[in-house]
């Protein structure tokens, strides 16, 4: 491939995708996103859930055609599956009445490679991950990790210049996860596999330190860059050093910090609040938990984020919600890779049920605009009562079908506990029972 590319693998330009949804303007899940993966580089995408990293590979694979933008491989345009690109995607997707031969083999056959030339290719490939001996095994015959490993095979057998991971692993227990990682880094290293970039799309900052040259961080609504940081540490890498520690401090930072908090937390009117529709599905029970734990020994109202996982037991991502949703709620601050309680926190650990409710609500009416939009039309209303419909339809102008649902939960959730409002399960209806 003789094009002038200055080493650029992938670059994409003012990508946008907008997703059609049924009886609703299309919503914008990607927004100007400028992107470059240049030759010998891996690049971790991590964000929210929903922050349209998925869809941004697909798009870069070929696979979608973005709204608005270019993607330009070695310097052609992507209209379509690109040759020299493979993807990994997070369920292994094998064609059960295959054979892990005929699964790793499939990859060719759309390429017209003959018979013979698929098969010792398939082979090499099978060999390459660590499979060997299990090629005409089936894969309900083969573990979860195993099963992983024949979805790698078949996107490596084309020898793919690029490849594209999206989420390999995490379908994974920790342990196989972290071994198929590492083995994938070796090839990578050991410059085994003729691949000349990876971008990896994460869940696991770990992971994404451990096996990345850059970090990516998508932000929401709609999906866009949101920052960029450099790993620049020797391979193999140590977790457990102090240089390792710090950008994975930096990395939580700025995945659990809420862009724009700074300016609602200042007793700013709720009606000057832009209307945040996408709230961080987090039990009560969890908040308070967390919020507890935070202020007693070994924290005292301040701790170090991954700590506070390992110590609470918590996954990333679990954490990263409950941790969201303090900082909405005006509990606890983030900064420097540490969360800490803030006073309205404090207060809140301090006081006793009832008070808890109180401080609960009037926290909610402060940052949650969405919330307090409710208490005003129930307050409103006649009859101090709605159908839940009538807010699921606004969310679902804003979010998709599933995401409304699980916000309106939320919603319901929080808005019971601290008795902003009551909700009739059977009727599905929202009232105030004493007005
Ligand atoms: N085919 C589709 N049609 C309509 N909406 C879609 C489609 N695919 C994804 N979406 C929506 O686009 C948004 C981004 O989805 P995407 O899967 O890219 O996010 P993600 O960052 O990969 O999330 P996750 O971390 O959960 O995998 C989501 O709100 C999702 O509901
Ligand atoms: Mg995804």
């Amino acid at each position: 491939m003789d094009t002038i590319t200055n080493g650029d693998l992938i670059s994409t330009a003012g990508i946008c995708k907008t997703y059609q949804q049924p009886d609703h303007a299309g919503r914008l899940v990607l927004d100007h996103i400028d992107f470059t993966l240049k030759e010998g580089e891996i690049v971790a995408i991590l964000g929210k859930s929903g922050s349209g990293k998925s869809t941004f590979l697909r798009v870069v694979a070929g696979l979608t055609p973005p709204t608005e933008g270019t993607v330009t491989y070695r310097g052609q345009p992507v209209y379509e599956p690109a040759q020299g690109i493979a993807m990994v995607f997070q369920s292994f997707a094998l064609f059960p009445w295959l054979t892990v031969l005929g699964n790793v083999e499939l990859g060719l056959e759309a390429l017209g490679v003959p018979r013979e030339e698929r098969r010792q290719r398939a082979i090499a490939a099978i060999d390459l991950i660590g499979l060997d001996g299990f090629e005409s095994a089936y894969p309900k015959e083969l573990s979860g990790g195993m099963r992983q490993r024949v979805g790698f095979a078949r996107a490596l057998v084309v020898n793919p210049d690029v490849l594209l991971l999206d989420e390999p692993f995490s379908a994974l227990d920790v342990l196989t996860g972290e071994t198929l990682r590492g083995d994938i880094e070796d090839l990578w290293v050991e410059r085994r596999i003729p691949t000349k970039g990876i971008i990896f799309v994460s869940h696991n900052i770990d992971e994404a330190v451990a096996m990345s040259d850059r970090i990516i961080v998508f932000g929401s609504d709609p999906g866009c860059i949101r920052s960029e940081i450099q790993v620049p540490l020797a391979r193999p890498r140590d977790w457990s050093t102090p240089a390792f520690r710090r950008i994975v401090d930096e990395v939580y930072t700025l995945l659990t910090t809420v862009p724009g908090r700074e300016t609602t937390r200042r007793g700013s009117r709720v009606d000057q609040l832009s209307m945040q529709y996408r709230l961080p599905d987090a039990s009560i029970q969890q908040l308070v938990g967390l919020l507890d734990a935070l202020t007693i020994e070994p924290f005292n109202g301040r701790a170090d984020l991954p700590h506070l996982a390992d110590n609470e037991n918590l996954a990333t991502d679990d954490l990263m919600v409950l941790i969201e949703a303090l900082q909405l709620l005006g509990f606890a601050q983030v900064g420097g890779g540490d969360i800490e309680v803030t006073p309205v926190g404090r207060t809140f650990v301090d006081a006793d049920l009832l008070r808890r409710k109180q401080l609960f609500a009037e926290s909610m009416m402060r940052n949650i605009a969405f919330i307090a939009h409710i208490r005003r039309i129930l307050d409103e209303r006649p009859g101090h009562s709605a159908p839940e419909g009538r807010f699921l339809g606004e969310l679902e102008d804003h979010l998709s079908e599933e995401e409304a649902q699980r916000v309106l939960e939320t919603v319901i959730n929080w808005g019971r506990y601290a008795e902003l409002f009551a909700y009739d399960y059977d009727r599905g209806v929202l009232s105030l029972e004493n007005p």
